[in-house]
């Protein structure tokens, strides 16, 4: 891909990061992956949180260090505070502060309603709400006791929530996970208004259906993709590269004056694509 087209005469994609820390949950498979690797192209230094497979972040973290830009692996399970809070100052310890928090590690344990476990509700709600609210709450105190630092940014920080279309699109078989990603909008858009004074900037991308490892039976055998296109406009499954671009940019001060917004990546998926032939 030529990451030069559509940027602003002028915007070295590059260097549009230069200088700014970046953490990202989940970021050693994925959307996490992709993040990672996106936002350290574009020039910033990344911490890669894993909770398993060491192995895989470390490899995420050799293609960040061949941009020149310094990464790396850092253990911590985001739903449990004391390892939220350890990882944090960590980050501060050994890269000086944290400009960008992407909370992305997410999860889905589906089962229709009547079978779903207390556990299999409580481990979504843990992971995908809780625990980017433990990692914004922790950055958010970073950024409040640094400040702006204009060579750095406009902003004096950055939260950016993964979320998902199913923050606004209900799905059958997957309460716990739609919950939880219509927790992660009201708890960005409350954040977004709390510390925008603080120059804190809370947005949220949120992905439509990309290829990895969480959605594979949506898209591994031709029916099934077959069916999943249907539900998509452009007529196309995204590639968690779509999504880490969106990080990318918003993250950026290209974007400084978006505040609470939700950025769809979705190939229309939010447009209703059942009415393109019929009401
Ligand atoms: C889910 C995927 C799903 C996509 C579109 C995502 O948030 O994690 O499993 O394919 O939404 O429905």
């Amino acid at each position: 891909m030529d990451s030069t087209v559509g940027a602003p005469q002028g915007v070295n994609p590059a260097h549009l990061l230069k200088g700014q820390k970046a953490l990202v949950t989940g970021a050693n498979s994925g959307i996490g992956k992709a993040t990672a690797i996106g936002l350290g192209r574009a020039g910033a230094d990344v911490v890669v949180n894993y909770v398993a497979d060491q192995e895989s972040a470390e490899a995420v973290v050799r293609e960040i260090t061949s941009f020149g830009v310094r990464a790396a692996a850092y253990e911590a399970d985001v739903s449990q505070e004391d390892q939220v809070v350890a990882m944090v100052e960590r980050m501060v310890r050994e890269f000086g502060t944290i400009d960008i928090m992407v909370a992305n590690a997410g999860l889905q344990r589906d089962a229709p309603f009547t079978e779903m476990t207390l556990a299999q509700w409580q481990k979504v709600l843990d992971v995908n709400l809780t625990g980017q609210f433990l990692c914004a709450r922790e950055a958010t105190k970073e950024f409040l006791r640094r400040g702006v630092v204009p060579e750095v940014s406009r902003a004096a920080g950055k939260i950016i929530c993964m979320s998902s279309v199913h923050q606004i699109i209900p799905w059958a078989g997957h309460v716990n996970y739609a919950s939880s990603k219509g927790g992660v909008q009201m708890m960005m858009e409350t954040l977004a208004q709390e510390l925008a004074p603080q120059k804190i900037r809370v947005n949220a991308v949120a992905p439509g259906a990309i290829r990895t490892p969480i959605n594979r039976d949506a898209w591994e055998t031709e029916q099934a993709r077959e069916d999943l296109l249907k539900l998509i406009p452009y007529d196309r499954i995204g590639d968690p590269e779509d999504i880490a671009n969106a990080v990318v940019a918003l993250a950026s001060d290209l974007l400084d004056y978006v505040v609470g917004a939700t950025l769809y990546v979705d190939g229309g998926m939010t447009l209703f694509p059942g009415f393109a032939t019929g009401g």
